[in-house]
Formats: structure tokens, C-alpha cells, sequence
């Protein structure tokens, strides 16, 4: 219960690391025992063969009678035990100062006669004498004796403790080598997630211009594609609130502007007009005419000021847009050609009549020369185009100028964002909220030192 309520709480790495190494301890713990006893069962088997045919050899060449002798040949002591359990014979001298007794209990001879009635091959134990082990074997001899043939164990046992160190040793270094990988792959797949919580942080923290950089295509790759999706649509709804509201802020600057200075402003016009009716001076009536000029041109700046704020009402009729971009460019080629910048034109050759404000598209192709002029200070080309899509026609005001970088590109739609010393940057917001007015597109694409290609398109309706 306590092991659930913890392996939620885990780390994503030590929940990677975790089963490798549960699962390399099983294997490393099932080879050992699966070596040991593998060992263990080839010697025993080796061990029986042999000894049988010791024992064969020994019955065969009657060294049984001499046990110094079977020492010297093979190695191993042997004990020999009368009929009624004493000690009869001895390669180990230090057996002879034991009750005989103890050396019952010690080879265990009870067990072993019994064994040795039920069975005619030899009965095979282990004893410890004097701190060695012995593989006991024992056969019967004529008069109930018991000849034993003791085997040192020791280095069967010395065999199987290096053969444990050993595999502690490799299993000790597999341990740390699968700690090492499996926190490496732990980290490479738990890295891409620790940038997207980090930049998920910065998101909180109110930072919408980043984007996390998505490194691989799969499945943390399409969460951090659907992140900076979510952060990119943020930024915009921010970005449009924002602009909604300093339009609101001109519409209501401009409202109260328009109040205080039309009323006055006509009250001068209206007396200028009678003083002027009332004047015979000629060169008075000349001053008089040029304030009224001045008048009218003040009340036509207000009235932009107007429109800039608030969207009037679209006055739409079928028109060529073609025409719109003739009209505008008879307008300013002269201020063109005066910046040194050559006029391309590429225009549709027919092109489908749309509902629009004619007016409207003027002022935003206005606009767009006029930026397209503005970025291009040492002259250069100005490329116009029209053409027709499947729901559009488009036109589009390419120049050769000073472009922009992607952070300006991003801006530029913002009321009041301009990059120039006199600029007021209501130039391009004035014309996207044209444009969308008519339920158009306008877009930007551009390259720095390069130039700028501004598109609107407009619905084929
Ligand atoms: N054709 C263009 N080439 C380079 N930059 C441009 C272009 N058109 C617009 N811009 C950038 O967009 C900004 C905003 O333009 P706009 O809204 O017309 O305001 P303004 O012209 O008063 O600066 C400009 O200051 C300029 O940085
Ligand atoms: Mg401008």
C-alpha cells in the first residue's frame, strides 16, 4: 500500500531505472544460484565416479590393508572402524586421542551401517574435523568394518567462495552499469521534458514571445508542438485585446478632440465666411480665403482622426481593383520618382469586380506606397501585383528596402508600434482593420536588407 502511494510521487528517471535494475538483481541472483548448483551437482557426479573407481582400485590391489599407502596414492585419509565402532586404523593421527565415542557421533556410523545394510554401493557424507571438510566414503568390509575414505573439501569450497566473490564482483560492476544507462535513457527521454516544464513556467510567469524548441518527433515532440501552439494563439488573443483597447483609448481621445475643437473650429469658419462676404480689400479677401482653406483642411485631419478610431460604414460598389491600384499610383508616382524609386507593375489582365469601398482600399494602398517609400530612403524598386485566387483577389506591394526581422514582423499590425523617428504606427493598424472590415487577409513576409511584400486579400464576392 505504502509502495503505491509512493511510485506515483517518483520521478519519471527513477521510474525508468527502478525496473531495470529489479530487473538485472533477479537475473544476476538466479545466475549465481543457478551456477552454484550447476557446480555443485557436475562435482558431486565427478566426484562419485572417481571415488568409485578408487575404491574399486583400492579392493582390487588389497591396499586396503595399507592405508599410508592409499594416503600416498590418492591423497586422502582413511579411517577404519571395527565391528563394534572403535577405531581400528588411522591415516589421521590426531583421530587416535578421540573417544570413540565422539567418532561415532562424528562419522555418524550408526546411519551409516544402517545405509550400508539397505544398499550395496558406498554411502557418501560430509564431516568437519579440526576445522576441515571431508567428502566421507564409506563400504563394508568382512567382520562388520567400515573402511572410510575421507576426501579435504577445502578446495571445493575455496572453488565455490571465488566463484561467488567473482560473480559479486561482475554483478557489482553490471549494477553500476545499468544504474549509468538506465539514468542516461532517463534522461534522455525525461530532458525534452524538463524544458517544456520550464518554459511552461515562463509561459505562467507571463512571457508569451518564446517558443520551446522541439528537438525529436515523437510523442513529448507533439505535446511541445501543441504548447507553443496554445502559447502562439495566447499571444495573439493578448496582442488583439491589447490593440482593441488602445483603439478604444484613440476612439475616445479623438471623440472628446473632435468635440472641443469642431465646435469652435466651425463658429471660425462660419465668421470668416461672413467678414469674408462683408471685405472689398482684394488682398484681404485673398488672407481671408486661405484661413478658410486652412479651416477646411483642419476639419478634414479631424475627420481622419475619426475614421482612424472608429470604422465607418463600408460604402461598398462592384470595382475593379485593378483600377484602385492605377488610381493610387497616378497619386504618387511623382512623389516616387522624386525618392528614386522605379514603379513595376504586373496587373491582372481581367480581374473579377468585387464588393468593396473603393475609398476605403484607396487609403489602404496609400498606406502600404507610402511604407514601402519610407523603406526605401536611397530609392529602389516598388513592385505592384494583382491576381486572382480561388476566394480572392489579391494585390500585393513588394519593395526592395530595409525589411524587418521577425520581432518587428510580429508587431507591426500594433497600434502606435512604428520604428521611425516620425512615425505615429497607426498606419498598418488603420489598414488591417480595413482590410478585415471587408472580411479580407492582409499579411506581411519580409526579409531584412532585403525587402518587404505586404498582401491583402480581398473576398471574391
Ligand atoms: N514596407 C516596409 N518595410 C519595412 N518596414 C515596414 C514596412 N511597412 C511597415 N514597416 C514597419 O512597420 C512599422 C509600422 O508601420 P505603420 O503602422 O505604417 O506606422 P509608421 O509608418 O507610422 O511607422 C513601421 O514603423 C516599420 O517599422
Ligand atoms: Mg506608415
Amino acid at each position: 500500500m505504502s509502495r503505491l502511494s509512493i511510485w506515483p510521487n517518483l520521478q519519471i528517471r527513477t521510474k525508468i531505472t527502478l525496473p531495470f535494475l529489479l530487473l538485472f538483481s533477479v537475473t544476476i541472483f538466479g545466475m549465481l544460484v543457478l551456477t552454484i548448483t550447476f557446480f555443485g551437482s557436475q562435482y558431486d557426479q565427478q566426484f562419485s565416479r572417481e571415488t568409485k573407481q578408487w575404491i574399486e582400485t583400492i579392493q582390487r590391489t588389497q591396499y586396503i590393508e595399507e592405508p599410508n599407502k592409499v594416503k600416498q596414492a590418492y591423497q586422502c585419509e582413511v579411517v577404519v572402524f571395527g565391528g563394534d565402532n572403535t577405531l581400528n586404523g588411522t591415516t589421521l593421527i590426531e583421530l587416535a586421542d578421540l573417544d570413540w565415542l565422539d567418532l561415532k557421533l562424528i562419522f555418524n556410523l550408526q546411519s551409516v551401517r544402517q545405509q550400508l545394510q539397505k544398499q550395496n554401493h558406498p554411502v557418501i557424507n560430509n564431516i568437519r574435523l579440526s576445522g576441515t571438510i571431508y567428502k566421507a566414503v564409506y563400504i563394508q568390509q568382512s567382520l562388520n568394518r567400515i573402511y572410510c575414505l575421507l576426501r579435504p573439501m577445502n578446495h571445493v569450497e575455496e572453488a565455490k567462495k571465488q566463484t561467488v566473490q567473482m560473480t559479486f564482483i561482475i554483478a557489482s560492476f553490471g549494477f553500476l552499469l545499468v544504474v549509468t544507462i538506465s539514468s542516461l535513457i532517463g534522461k534522455h527521454f525525461t530532458r525534452p521534458i524538463d524544458r517544456l516544464v520550464a518554459f511552461t513556467k515562463q509561459v505562467s510567469g507571463g512571457d508569451l514571445e518564446g517558443q520551446c524548441e522541439v528537438f525529436r518527433h515523437d510523442e513529448v515532440g507533439e505535446l511541445t508542438k501543441a504548447f507553443n501552439l496554445m502559447t502562439k494563439e495566447l499571444r495573439e488573443s493578448r496582442r488583439s485585446i491589447l490593440n482593441a483597447e488602445k483603439l478604444t483609448t484613440i476612439h475616445q481621445m479623438s471623440t472628446a478632440f473632435a468635440h472641443e475643437v469642431r465646435n469652435p473650429l466651425s463658429s471660425i469658419r462660419m465668421l470668416t465666411q461672413i467678414t469674408l462676404e462683408k471685405i472689398s480689400d482684394t488682398s484681404v479677401q485673398q488672407s481671408m480665403s486661405k484661413i478658410l482653406d486652412e479651416i477646411e483642411r483642419i476639419e478634414v485631419i479631424v475627420g481622419g482622426w475619426m475614421d482612424l478610431a472608429r470604422p465607418t460604414k463600408l460604402d461598398r460598389t462592384m470595382t475593379d481593383l485593378n483600377l484602385i491600384v492605377n488610381d493610387v499610383l497616378k497619386l504618387m508616382t511623382a512623389n516616387l520618382s522624386h525618392h528614386h524609386i522605379k514603379i513595376e507593375k504586373d496587373l491582372a489582365i481581367e480581374l473579377p469586380m468585387i464588393s468593396i469601398d473603393a475609398d476605403k482600399i484607396k487609403q489602404v494602398m496609400i498606406n502600404l506606397i507610402l511604407n514601402a517609400m519610407q523603406a526605401m530612403p536611397k530609392g529602389g524598386k516598388l513592385h505592384l501585383t494583382t491576381c486572382e485566387s480561388e476566394k480572392f483577389v489579391e494585390a500585393k506591394v513588394s519593395d526592395t528596402g530595409l525589411g524587418m526581422n521577425s520581432k518587428t514582423m510580429g508587431r507591426i499590425f500594433d497600434p502606435f508600434f512604428t520604428t521611425k523617428s516620425s512615425g505615429i504606427g497607426l498606419g498598418l493598424s488603420t489598414c488591417q482593420q480595413l482590410v478585415e472590415q471587408h472580411l479580407g487577409q492582409i499579411t506581411v513576409d519580409s526579409v531584412i536588407e532585403q525587402g518587404t511584400i505586404i498582401t491583402i486579400k480581398l473576398p471574391n464576392l
